[in-house]
């Protein structure tokens, strides 16, 4: 039986990367987003490969329309297995210019979106006492950077609601996996689109990977029951990093993230912003940043093979012991020199 997979914010990005990989595999499909013309573009590329996709255009802030988009894919595909929650919004600007408004429009569809999202589907997944939902989540989770306050705190509260949640699943042990899969710099449209307040483009923070890298990890922690799936060396770096030295990460990001988060070319005068509401354009799952973006991640790949991984280390540790076992045994019989056989265990 072929899965069905609600993405929303499937119609763009990340997102979209990640319906294709689904849809890739065989899964139907279910898009929210905004947008009618782009969610239209994404469904037919979807049948394209052969599955069935249903698009509800919705705003994610909206509890109830959340809810109803849930029930329409139902009735259109079958039971929920695995909801994804991608959407986002987010604003480039220092603090000191942002207004409450934009502060909350942006909690709204990140963070709230999110918590709309998994209530819909866990209502669901409940009663049938199965279903994966997955969270996505960035470095920015665990470590926030300067220029993108809304963004960050959404993300790190995201964070603390799927802990939250996920002890309650534990508590009421209930077949149901909660994930969240955290992404590096990714190329894909926000940076075009994004409200933007300084005078230049914004890009994400290099280095860059191709979105379908997260497409991957998604699908990936879809299918197996990790806490957290982290992608991306950066992404480690700064998680770990920040759990070490915080207030030395505050000063080298207050000027490092600052302008590495602006290119060198001038805004254009009538930039989109995507903030209240959806932009025009038919904008697919890549960014502007084909050129300087990555395919594939070692760390993703590392995840990926954790048990090929382990029995490796397994067996060369093992294979250490051995020889360790065996040169001391050597030193123990006076065979050989102490300082050689070291040597020779150590090369
Ligand atoms: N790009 C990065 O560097 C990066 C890094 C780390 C993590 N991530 C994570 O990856 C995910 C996707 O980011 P992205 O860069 O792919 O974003 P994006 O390119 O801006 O795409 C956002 C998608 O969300 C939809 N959306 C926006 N507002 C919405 C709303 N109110 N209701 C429903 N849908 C809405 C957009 O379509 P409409 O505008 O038509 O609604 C679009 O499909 C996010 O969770 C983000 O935190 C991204």
């Amino acid at each position: 039986m072929a899965e069905v997979v609600v993405i929303t914010g499937g119609s763009a990005g990340v997102g979209r990367a990640t319906a294709e990989e689904f849809a890739r595999h065989g899964c139907h499909i279910g898009l929210l987003a905004r947008g009618r013309e782009r969610l239209e573009a994404a469904a037919q590329s979807l049948r394209a490969l052969g599955v069935r996709c249903h698009i509800v255009p919705t705003d994610v802030s909206d509890a109830e329309a959340v809810e109803r988009a849930a029930s329409e894919i139902e009735q259109q595909l079958g039971p929920i297995d695995i909801w994804v929650n991608d959407a986002m919004v987010t604003a480039f600007a220092p603090v000191k210019d942002l207004t409450p408004e934009e502060f909350r429009r942006g909690t709204e569809v990140t963070y709230l979106g999110t918590v709309h999202g998994t209530m819909a589907a866990l209502r669901r997944m409940r009663e049938r006492n199965r279903g994966v939902i997955v969270n996505v989540g960035s470095a920015l989770s665990y470590r926030a950077i300067p220029l993108q306050a809304i963004y960050c705190a959404s993300k790190f509260a995201i964070r603390g609601f799927t802990d939250a949640l996920r002890c309650e699943i534990l508590h009421d042990a209930l077949n149901v996996h909660l994930t969240m899969v955290h992404l590096p710099a990714m190329n894909t449209p926000q940076f075009d689109w994004a409200l933007n307040k300084m005078d230049r483009r914004p890009q994400p923070v290099p280095p860059i990977f191709q979105p379908e890298v997260a497409a991957r990890a998604i699908w990936f922690a879809a299918h197996h029951r990790r806490r957290e799936v982290w992608v991306g060396w950066p992404t480690v770096e700064a998680i770990i990093g920040n759990k070490i030295a915080p207030g030395l990460l505050d000063r080298y990001l207050s000027s490092a993230a600052y302008s590495g988060q602006l290119t060198n070319e001038p805004k254009p005068p009538n930039a989109p912003a995507n903030l209240f509401e959806p932009a025009r354009g038919n904008w697919g799952a890549h960014g502007r940043f084909d050129a300087r973006a990555k395919e594939t991640s070692w760390e993703m790949w590392t995840t990926r093979h954790q048990g090929w991984l382990a029995l490796g280390v397994l067996l060369l540790s093992s294979l250490g012991v051995g020889a360790i076992l065996q040169g001391g045994n050597r030193v123990l019989n006076g065979r050989g020199k102490p300082r050689r056989q070291l040597q020779r265990i150590w090369r």
